[in-house]
Order: structure tokens, then C-alpha cells, then sequence
């Protein structure tokens, strides 16, 4: 698969984000597996893997370091997403915050900056320092993560129209945010960015969905996130640091799902009948 060929969907400023990534989390805590870990990203880059997701909370900025070796003297690079702790995320600690990321990545801008989860700081000093580091060229766009419905009601408030995204926990094991979250989301254009997309590994092993897997000719974690890419309007980001599953994964954006096994899915994992507050890992 080409990076060129991959698909991207619009922000609301314009820019666009590829639908596809590899996630970071748990990379860059110990020593002993960094190798391996820096190996993954930088076979997936090898690949065409065209976004990284990461954060300064994964390994405490092992994984940004990660990334940032794998980039380094490459011509290209992929969109790179990145967030602020809450308790970082003052008007004056965000900036700080976000020039330690661009320091460990070797990068001059992070193309998507998200707040990771809704505490500490007020949104509106989280705001006004991402306004600034968008004005300085320091962040492309920037975002929310882990934040419900009513959370973006809030910022909707604040933001001045500018949220690109928000990502949170959804899988075919948890469906929630389609009750109210993604409509909502939908109906403003921002993509929802699903973390999570294996529900950390835990589907894998799922009897429905290994069988039709088997039907569709992929295997179940490519049919796991086939089924959020087929979800309009949601991107997504698995994590692995094994170059067969940053492989098999990548398999993923060339699974077609058609009406029946969609149907099949949704009889095995059922769609949310009402609320379900937002889960967060
Ligand atoms: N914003 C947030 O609060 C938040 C929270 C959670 C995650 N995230 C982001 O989303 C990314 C993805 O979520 P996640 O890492 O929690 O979970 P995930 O991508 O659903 O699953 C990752 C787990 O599944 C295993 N795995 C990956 N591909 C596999 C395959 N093809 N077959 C079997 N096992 C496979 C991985 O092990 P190996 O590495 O050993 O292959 C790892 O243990 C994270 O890395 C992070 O970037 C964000």
C-alpha cells in the first residue's frame, strides 16, 4: 500500500489527516524492548504508514524519542499527532509542553496537538496557548482527547470553531460514542479519532468475529480495523511493535466490508440503545 493511496479526510481548517496510523502508547518504557519498539516505527514508516500518534505521557517522552530517531533522516515524514498532559496544559505550560515534544521528535511542527483529557488546566488557557503556538508555525491544527459529548459542547464554546478532532476508546467491543458523540462530531465535520481499534488486544480472541474473518479472507485484527475505517468520519491509529502486526495491520485499509458482514458485525457487537458514558482507558 502507498502512502499515496491511502485516504485522508478534511479538518476544519482545511488540512488534511490521513485516516490511518500507528499508536505509541506503551512504547518507550523499558529499555530493553526500545530496540524492537524503534524497529516497528520504523518498519511501518518503511511501509508508508502515513500518521504517528504519540504523547509526552508515553514513557514520559521514550515514545516521542522513539519517534523522533525513527524520523530522523528521512525526506518525508508522516502527520504527527501528539498531546498535552492535563496538568500541563496552562496557558504558558502548554507552549512549554509542546516545545519538549518538538525537542525529543527533532520536528519544527506537530501537525494535530491535543489536550489528553479533560482536568487541571482551564480549557479556555488551553485554548488561548494552542492559538499561539498555531500562530507561531508550532502546531498544524489542534484538538481534544477522552472528551464526551457535553465536553464538546463546551469546547465548541471556547475553541472559536477550530477543534479538529477528538480522539477517543472506539471499537467494535465498544460502540458507545455512536449513540450521541460521533453524530455529533459528524455533523461538524471533525473527525473522531479511535484509539484503541484491537481494544488493546482484547477482540482478537472474539469467536464472531474470528469466524467471520475467516468469511471476509483477513484476519481478525484486520477485520477490527477495517470495521472502524468504515465508520465515515472516524480515523484510526493500532498500536504494535512487531513488524508482522504493523504489517498485517496496515492489511486493514485494503479490507472491503460489504452490507452482510457489516449486518454480521452488528449482530455480534451491537450498536449503543441509549447513552453510554464515555469510556476511557
Ligand atoms: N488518547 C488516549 O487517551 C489514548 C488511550 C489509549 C490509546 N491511545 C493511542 O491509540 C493507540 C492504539 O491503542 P492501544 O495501543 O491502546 O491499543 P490497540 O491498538 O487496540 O492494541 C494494541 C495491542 O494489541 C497488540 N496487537 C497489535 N496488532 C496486533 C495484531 N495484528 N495481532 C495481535 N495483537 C496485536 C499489541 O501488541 P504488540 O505491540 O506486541 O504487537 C498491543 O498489545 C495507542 O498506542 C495510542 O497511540 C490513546
Amino acid at each position: 500500500m502507498s502512502v499515496f493511496l491511502m485516504r485522508s479526510c478534511k479538518l476544519p481548517s482545511g488540512a488534511e489527516m490521513p485516516v490511518f496510523g500507528i499508536g505509541t502508547w506503551r512504547m518507550g518504557e523499558s529499555a530493553r524492548r526500545r530496540a524492537q519498539e524503534l524497529d516497528a516505527v520504523r518498519y511501518a514508516l518503511d511501509l508508508g504508514y502515513p500518521m504517528i500518534d504519540t504523547a509526552e505521557m508515553y514513557g514520559d517522552g521514550g515514545a516521542e524519542e522513539i519517534v523522533g530517531e525513527a524520523l530522523a533522516g528521512r525526506s518525508t515524514r508522516p502527520f504527527i499527532v501528539s498531546k498535552v498532559y492535563p496538568h500541563n496544559a496552562t496557558r504558558s505550560g502548554t507552549v512549554a509542553a509542546c516545545e519538549r515534544s518538538l525537542q525529543r521528535m527533532g520536528l519544527e511542527r506537530i501537525d494535530l496537538y491535543l489536550l489528553h483529557w479533560r482536568g487541571g488546566a482551564r480549557i479556555e488557557e488551553t485554548f488561548e496557548a494552542f492559538h499561539r503556538l498555531r500562530t507561531a508555525g508550532k502546531i498544524g491544527d489542534f484538538g481534544v482527547s477522552n472528551f464526551d459529548a457535553d465536553d464538546m459542547k463546551d469546547a465548541a464554546g471556547l475553541d472559536k470553531g477550530q477543534t479538529a478532532s477528538n480522539q477517543v476508546l472506539y471499537c467494535l467491543s465498544r460502540r458507545g460514542p455512536e449513540f450521541d458523540l460521533l453524530p455529533w462530531m459528524r455533523k461538524r465535520s471533525i473527525p473522531l479519532m479511535a484509539y484503541s481499534p484491537l481494544d488493546q488486544g482484547g477482540l482478537l480472541g472474539k469467536a464472531a468475529l474470528k469466524k467471520l474473518a475467516t468469511e471476509v479472507g483477513c484476519t481478525p485484527a484486520q477485520l477490527a480495523i477495517a470495521w472502524v475505517l468504515a465508520q465515515p468520519g472516524v480515523v484510526t491509529i493500532p498500536k504494535s511493535s512487531t513488524r508482522e502486526r504493523v504489517k498485517e495491520n496496515l492489511g486493514a485499509v485494503e479490507v472491503t466490508l460489504t452490507p452482510r458482514i457489516l449486518a454480521e458485525l452488528d449482530r455480534a457487537f451491537p450498536p449503543p440503545k441509549g447513552k453510554q458514558a464515555l469510556e476511557m482507558l
